[in-house]
Formats: structure tokens, C-alpha cells, sequence
């Protein structure tokens, strides 16, 4: 029995991060286990959403959980070509951040709800409404997959500030590392 394992997350910035990815063509054990190890990864980092490109995969799934542990039991999702169908006018902001840029928060202004379709790993058509973290977590990993991270969303000075650190980060985790 193979058990699940963790996955190396890729930090900003990386030319793997700002590419689209390839839709899913194929829901097998290989991809079983792409998303198992992405959920134990998310969930190990603590974060509520991880996408494929984050893991060097560059495919088009997704996992996010936003239930939070003392709101009550978990809820992996794993969400395969997913897209939005609809989205409100009504919009939201979010302190928003990312497990590829460690420790940087930043605001961002999203629709307050989206609905979203995807292929289960079941290989079964699902859609569903998302409002709240989940509406702005679903729309996060989305841009992901898209090439597209929060900080685009930012003014270009604070996206630049934001990416110096992140590339100072890399080499002081390289040099631990040597
Ligand atoms: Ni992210």
C-alpha cells in the first residue's frame, strides 16, 4: 500500500507558477494520488487551498478545504477542470495569501459568490453556489490554474516589494539546503 506523501510546494518566483495548465484528460490512480498527496500537503502546511501548478503538476485540479478545525469535520474537495459559471456582482474583499508566497497578506477584491462546475474524481459532473472563504478560496486556486496568482491583483510597487522577499526566501532556503 502506497500512503499518501508531501509534496514540495514551489515558491514565487517560478515560470511554473505564471503558466496555464493542460485541462485533465485522464482520471486515474496517478491522479488519485496527485490528489491525495495535495490534500495532505495542504493540510500539513496549514493552508485551505492548494492547486497542481503549486506542486509542479501542471494540470488543471485543485483541492481547498475552508472548514475550519474547531467549526467541526473536515471537507477535502478536489475539483478537476474546474470553472465558473457564474459570478456575482456583489463583491468582497479578503486579506488574502498563498502557500507560494509564505507569510505575505495582501487584500484582495473578488465576486462575493461564484458558481463553479468540476470533474469529480469519480469521473461525475458537479457543480455547486460558493459564497464567503470558500467563493474567494475557489477563485484563488482557479487563477492557478490560469498562471495568475493574488499578487497580480496588487498595485505593481507592492507586487515587486512582495517578490523581492520571495526571491531573498528561495536563496536563504537554498543556502539552508547546501
Ligand atoms: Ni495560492
Amino acid at each position: 500500500m502506497t500512503g499518501m506523501a508531501l509534496r514540495d510546494i514551489l515558491i514565487h518566483p517560478d515560470p511554473r507558477l505564471k503558466k496555464v495548465t493542460s485541462p485533465v484528460t485522464d482520471i486515474g490512480p496517478e491522479l488519485e494520488r496527485l490528489a491525495d498527496d495535495m490534500l495532505e500537503t495542504m493540510y500539513n502546511a496549514p493552508g485551505i487551498g492548494l492547486a497542481a501548478p503549486q506542486v509542479g503538476v501542471m494540470t488543471r485540479m485543485l483541492v481547498m478545504d475552508c472548514i475550519k478545525s474547531e467549526e467541526g469535520a473536515p471537507r477535502p474537495m478536489v475539483l478537476i477542470n474546474p470553472r465558473v459559471t457564474w459570478v456575482s456582482d456583489e463583491m468582497n474583499t479578503y486579506e488574502e495569501g498563498c502557500l507560494s508566497i509564505p507569510e505575505q497578506y495582501a487584500d484582495v477584491e473578488r465576486p462575493a459568490e461564484v458558481k463553479v462546475s468540476w470533474t469529480g474524481l469519480d469521473g461525475a459532473e458537479q457543480s455547486e453556489h460558493f459564497s464567503g472563504l470558500w467563493a474567494t478560496c475557489v477563485q484563488h486556486e482557479i487563477d492557478h490554474l490560469d498562471g495568475k496568482l493574488f499578487i497580480d491583483y496588487l498595485r505593481p510597487l507592492k507586487r515587486q516589494m512582495i517578490t523581492r522577499k520571495m526571491v531573498k526566501l528561495k536563496r536563504e532556503r537554498a543556502r539552508e539546503r547546501a
